[in-house]
């Protein structure tokens, strides 16, 4: 993880110098708004945003605004794009020119595409592609980046920077990120099917809404709780809670016998190829 000292000074230098990078963000879903409320609250950045739908710019300060994506390109030293990755081939068309001749750091979280992808369009622009997920919104994601060779430190700084105000950040190499795609921006939602699993069987059961959701969120935020804390391997956790001939055995059983663990594999597997299509069909429009 990126050292806090070295961002603490790196906030501390910039204050100081009263410097503040202006940020644009281009979509305001929910990673573009979570991106948005981090670094708002943060003061470290001057935001400026753009989103096509009118109804998810309702929250946005004024004089955050911008009313087309050339004002958020022109007025940014660092230009987020955070709408769906079908979508970019189109937006790239009309807006390649701007960027290449303001020349931001451009940092994309989209699924899939490539650096090599944004390269086409923007030759000689410094690219970072970023993976955060979903938890950013609770400043809890961990989030991986990898860069091409034009971003400079000092832009390497600042984009960690970034997503360190939505959790921890790695740097990596990019042939790790669609794996990282399918485990770590996709692994939100499976556990999301989990728990409304879970709560579904607690309805089944004949519990009322409100308190199948009570215990299924104690459940979840219990058991990482004691995974974070005691920092035993999973399968030691689980060996832990699976007493010989008890009820957690004779419920896991069903899990062994219906080969879940490779499902979950399937599961994962499907998403990162899925990362890999996503490349290669909006590379072809
Ligand atoms: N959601 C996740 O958990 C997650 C995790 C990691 C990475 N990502 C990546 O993050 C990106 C955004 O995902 P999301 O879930 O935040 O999507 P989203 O909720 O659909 O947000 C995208 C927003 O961008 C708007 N938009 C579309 N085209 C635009 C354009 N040309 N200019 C400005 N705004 C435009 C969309 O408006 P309309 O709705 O009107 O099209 C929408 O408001 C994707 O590339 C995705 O792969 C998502």
């Amino acid at each position: 993880m990126f050292s806090l000292t070295l961002l603490s000074i790196y906030d501390n230098l910039n204050k100081f110098m009263k410097i503040k990078q202006k940020v644009g963000i281009i979509g305001l879903g929910n990673m573009g708004a979570a991106i948005y409320k981090a670094l708002l609250s943060s003061n470290t950045f001057s935001l400026l945003a753009y989103d096509i739908d009118r109804k998810k710019t309702s929250k946005i300060r004024k004089g955050k605004l911008a009313n087309t994506p050339g004002k958020v390109i022109s007025g940014s030293d660092i230009l987020i794009l955070a709408i769906k990755p079908q979508e970019i081939s189109s937006f790239l068309k009309t807006q390649a020119r701007l960027i290449i001749k303001k020349k931001p750091l451009f940092i994309s979280i989209a699924a899939g595409l490539e650096i090599k992808f944004f390269q086409k369009y923007l030759p000689g622009v410094s690219i970072i592609r970023a993976m955060p997920n979903i938890a950013a919104t609770v400043g809890e994601s961990l989030s991986f980046i990898s860069k091409n060779k034009f971003v400079s430190r000092a832009q390497l700084k600042h984009s960690l920077r970034i997503f360190s105000l939505l959790g921890e950040t790695e740097v990596i190499t990019e042939a790790w990120l669609n794996k990282v795609t399918a485990i770590s921006g996709s692994g939100p939602g499976y556990v999301y099917f989990f728990m409304d699993s879970l709560f579904a069987s607690a309805i089944r059961l004949g519990f009322s809404k409100k308190v199948a959701k009570k215990i299924v969120l104690a459940v979840f935020s219990g058991s990482v709780k004691l995974a974070k804390s005691s920092g035993s391997d999973f399968s030691k956790l689980l060996a832990s809670v699976t007493s010989k001939k008890g009820t957690t055995e004779a419920g896991l059983g069903i899990f062994k016998k219906e080969s879940t663990k490779s499902t979950i594999h399937k599961v994962v597997t499907k998403a990162s190829f899925r990362a890999k299509e996503l490349s290669k069909t909006v590379s072809k429009t």
